[in-house]
């Protein structure tokens, strides 16, 4: 059975990212996927503290097995300050290099406050996941003015949006087993 993980990519308690991810990780299980969330809310930041890169970090390793074990990783990334939050790049800045991302395939959702619904977060963390050498998938999503056009009772308000969140989880499942292919020739 296929595996992804959906990062929750922030740490503010309540947040809209975490809500996102609950929303979509049924639609990926009824495709016959084994779908977890992972949230940055957990992330065992108290064993970073002091800038300990390198160093034999037992939580900070079991919390990122969970997100590079799996077979792809849908980043739910909101931004921050015109960008994506920092926590995100404290935890990439944590997983073991170079292979924690390479090879791996990542989809990416966008939501802000905002109009932009996080595109330019997200086309930042595409340039880092890149030189990670992640297989990043082209068809991303964005929930601009999140507030108000999700929730986990209606889903995505927009139709437009929402047939785009589903025609993603279909060709990223797709996209997974391709690189899967491509790969193991
Ligand atoms: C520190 C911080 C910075 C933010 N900067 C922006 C921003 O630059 N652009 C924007 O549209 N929204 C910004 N927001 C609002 C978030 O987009 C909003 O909280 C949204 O719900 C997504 O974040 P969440 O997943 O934490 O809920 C910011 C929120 C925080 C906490």
């Amino acid at each position: 059975m296929k595996s992804i993980c959906i990062l929750s990519g922030t740490d503010r308690p309540g947040s809209m990212a975490l809500r996102i991810a609950k929303y979509i990780q049924p639609h990926y299980q009824e495709k016959g996927v084994q779908a977890r969330i992972v949230s940055l809310e957990e992330f065992p930041i108290h064993e970073a503290a002091g800038g300990r890169y390198g160093k034999n970090l037992p939580e900070i390793e079991a919390f990122r097995n969970q997100v590079i074990d799996a077979d792809g990783i849908v980043m739910i990334v909101p931004e921050y300050n015109g960008s994506f939050p920092g926590i995100l790049k404290l935890f990439i800045d944590y997983l073991p290099f170079p292979e924690a991302f390479s090879k791996k395939p990542i989809a990416f959702i966008g939501e802000a406050a905002g109009a932009f619904g996080a595109l330019r977060a997200v086309e930042q963390m595409q340039m880092v996941c890149s030189y990670r050498n992640a297989h990043v998938y082209p068809e991303r999503v964005f929930l601009q003015r999140v507030k108000k056009n999700f929730d986990e009772e209606q889903g995505i308000k927009d139709e437009k949006v929402a047939e785009l969140l589903h025609n993603q989880i279909r060709g990223f499942l797709e996209f997974i087993s391709q690189v899967s292919e491509y790969e193991s020739v």
